[in-house]
């Protein structure tokens, strides 16, 4: 049965922020959409409530064994002023795939979908407007059962809040990034929860990002836990590089994630004349590259910053400078694909785009 979603507006509207203060994650619309699922009745009560708390038993299982799964995705406002999600299904199967690995049930995709719509619905006048800014969705699944023996909970809660967003790192979204290769810790291990956007894989990251950053990195190179020798991701996101006139990212595997900026990446190279690949990529062949010259661009896709263009890589010892302190043509080539798909201003052949609002639909409200 189709989700039946209630919604309370908020009293209390607050003004969305200008666009130079957005950032990323800072600000949160108005709203939070709330459903919850019990073994007795299944996912029930979907609401769409004025921003709130939420009250936790202190012995919530997700406060003590983390199963925690989120997703996150965009709405964009066109030039034309109609409101559009970016392949929200896509989104939803990959939320409905994740869950079973950590034991949770998830939300049929048409009812993410549905939850999706509603809550943009809502919070249309936080779908900012200038280019390079979004509604970021944030769906969530949390357990919320107060039970310390280690098993599956027998209750969750999912959850939808917006945040509008700018540029991922701040200030120019394609200034190219320097990266620690990372060479002690690891992101996912094989059969570990890499392949899912379990909160966990986020956790894992954070120490090593950290002395990254003191070291004067913005991130860090994944690479596979066993060997130390082969890219996994870069930061939050999936890697690229381009060798030749060659894009090659590494195959999907338990411990990547199935990124959907990588997926649109490479289901558009073709149209865009690219040749794509997907193969291992060592660290030794990124250094082998730079010192022959083959190797072109490295670069990070993901939802929040689209393309991260990478400068630099380096392991203390070996330092791979890429490019002039400018994004690549191909980098750039997918980022203009990409958000001109996004905003409406190149066409959508795939069907990634869900309207939400229609300009006409808005221009008729107001003149009644
Ligand atoms: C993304 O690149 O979309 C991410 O997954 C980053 C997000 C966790 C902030």
């Amino acid at each position: 049965m189709a989700l039946e979603i209630r919604t309370t507006r908020t009293t209390h509207p607050k003004a969305l922020p200008a666009p130079a203060e957005l950032g990323f994650g800072k600000h949160f619309s108005d709203h939070v959409l709330v459903v919850d699922w019990s073994e007795k009745q299944g996912w029930h009560d979907a609401r769409i409530e004025p921003y709130h708390g939420f009250t936790l038993d202190p012995a919530a299982s997700v406060l003590h064994y983390g199963q925690a799964l989120f997703e996150g995705l965009k709405a964009f406002r066109t030039d034309a002023g109609d409101i559009q999600l970016f392949r929200v299904h896509a989104h939803g199967e990959r939320m409905g795939k994740g869950a079973p690995r950590l034991c949770m049930p998830a939300l049929e995709t048409p009812d993410f979908i549905a939850a999706a719509k509603a809550f943009v619905n809502v919070e249309q006048s936080w779908v900012p407007a200038a280019q390079g800014t979004a509604l970021y969705l944030r769906p969530t699944l949390i357990a919320d059962e107060p039970f310390l023996g280690v098993r599956p909970s027998s209750r969750y809660k999912f959850f939808l809040i917006g945040s509008p967003v700018g540029s991922y790192y701040g200030g120019d979204a394609l200034k190219p990034v320097r990266i620690w290769i990372e060479t002690e810790q690891s992101r996912a291990p094989r059969g570990g929860l890499g392949a899912v956007k379990a909160a966990a894989n986020y956790a894992a990251s954070l120490q090593a990002s950290v002395r990254a950053k003191k070291a004067g990195f913005d991130q860090v190179l994944w690479l596979d836990a066993k060997e130390h020798a082969y890219v996994e991701e870069v930061g939050t996101m999936n890697l690229f590089a381009v060798f030749g006139d060659t894009l090659v990212t590494p195959p999907l595997s338990d411990s990547i994630l199935a990124g959907i900026t990588r997926d649109s990446i490479l289901a558009l190279a073709p149209a865009l004349g690219i040749k794509a690949e997907e193969r291992r990529v060592s660290v030794r062949e990124l250094i082998e590259g730079q010192k022959n010259g083959t190797l072109k661009e490295v670069f990070g896709s993901g939802t929040a910053a689209v393309i991260s263009p990478v400068g630099e890589l380096s392991t203390g010892t070996d330092k791979i400078v890429i490019g002039n302190g400018q994004p690549g043509e191909i980098a750039l080539r997918f980022y203009n694909e990409i958000t001109g798909i996004q905003r409406g201003a190149r066409p959508d052949t795939r069907g990634w785009l869900t309207k939400v609002v229609s300009s006409a639909s808005v221009s008729a409200a107001a003149q009644l």
